[in-house]
């Protein structure tokens, strides 16, 4: 509730943010950006994760200390930037998303079910913990660079297959993620369209993800990013948490390397 009314005291004092959004020129929504980049309400979001993080929960009722993200159990400094990575317990390479589900599941008890039925907040309802706990451990790695050195035969498999798939094309319109994000210059209406194959471009983008969206009052993770990006394309609907997506991650990820985490950052 606290965090609602926070929410929309942030909002009302960039109201006039929007005024500029409605301007035709890029310095227009430069201007726009740089004002929302002043106050971030993905704070509230990185605190009620850390608070989740740190609360008995699930049928067996442990905080989720034991995770290891994979710089040893319960340590979230620095994980965010080296992640997707390889698991050598479940001998697969997982995304930030799908190591939260594999902890809440071994560790706090939660089906598989319960902990993958409410990623993405939806209009109305309540605030998704997975979106809170995905803030709270970007938060941990704010400064850091991205480090994806691939040194695991299977991280290397991930990411080809995620390259793969970035240039695959299909669905009613022909359409796959190079169509609209691998070249310079591409815009839909005013929303950029970052170039993937272009480092700085990549480095930018992905490091400011988990964002809070100005346009949803939510931050969204990855993979809700990449869900939506299924939609533009008109491909079917994206399972949450498929190694699928995590190929993806890992593509998007490599292609950042040695880019600075700014997550979570704030977007339009
Ligand atoms: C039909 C065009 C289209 C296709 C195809 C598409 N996207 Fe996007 N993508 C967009 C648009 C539009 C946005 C910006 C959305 C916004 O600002 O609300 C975006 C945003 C993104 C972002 C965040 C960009 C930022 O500035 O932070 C990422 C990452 C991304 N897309 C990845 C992908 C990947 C990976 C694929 C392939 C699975 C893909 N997209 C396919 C249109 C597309």
């Amino acid at each position: 509730m606290i965090r609602r009314i926070a929410v929309s005291v942030f909002i009302s004092i960039f109201c006039c943010g929007q005024l500029f959004a409605q301007a035709e020129t890029v310095t227009g929504v430069q201007e726009y950006r740089d004002l929302l980049a002043d106050g971030n309400p993905a704070e509230l979001w990185v605190f009620s994760g850390e608070e989740i993080w740190f609360n008995p929960a699930g049928p067996k009722l442990v905080t989720l200390e034991a995770c290891d993200l994979g710089k040893g159990p319960g340590v979230t400094r620095g994980a965010y930037v080296e992640l997707p990575r390889y698991f050598s317990d479940v001998k697969k390479v997982m995304d930030l998303e799908q190591r939260l589900i594999h902890c809440r599941t071994v560790i706090q008890g939660f089906s598989r079910v319960d902990a993958t039925a409410y990623p993405f907040t939806q209009r109305g309802q309540e605030t998704s913990e997975v979106e809170m706990l995905v803030a709270f451990i970007a938060s941990k790695s704010k400064g850091m660079r991205m480090n994806i050195p691939l040194k695991h035969a299977a991280e290397k498999k991930m990411f080809d297959l995620g390259e793969q798939l970035f240039y695959f094309r299909a669905g009613s319109h022909d359409f796959g993620c190079i169509t609209c994000h691998g070249g310079e210059d591409r815009r839909i209406r005013l929303q950029e369209l970052p170039n993937f194959r272009n480092q700085d471009q990549a480095r930018k983008t992905y490091g400011s993800w988990p964002a809070y969206r100005v346009s949803a009052g939510e931050v969204r993770t990855m993979q809700h990013r990449l869900y939506d990006c299924f939609r533009q394309q008109r491909f079917p609907e994206a399972i949450y948490g498929s190694d699928l997506i995590t190929a993806l991650i890992m593509f998007l990820a490599k292609s950042a390397d040695g880019g600075v985490s700014n997550a979570p950052a704030m977007k339009r």
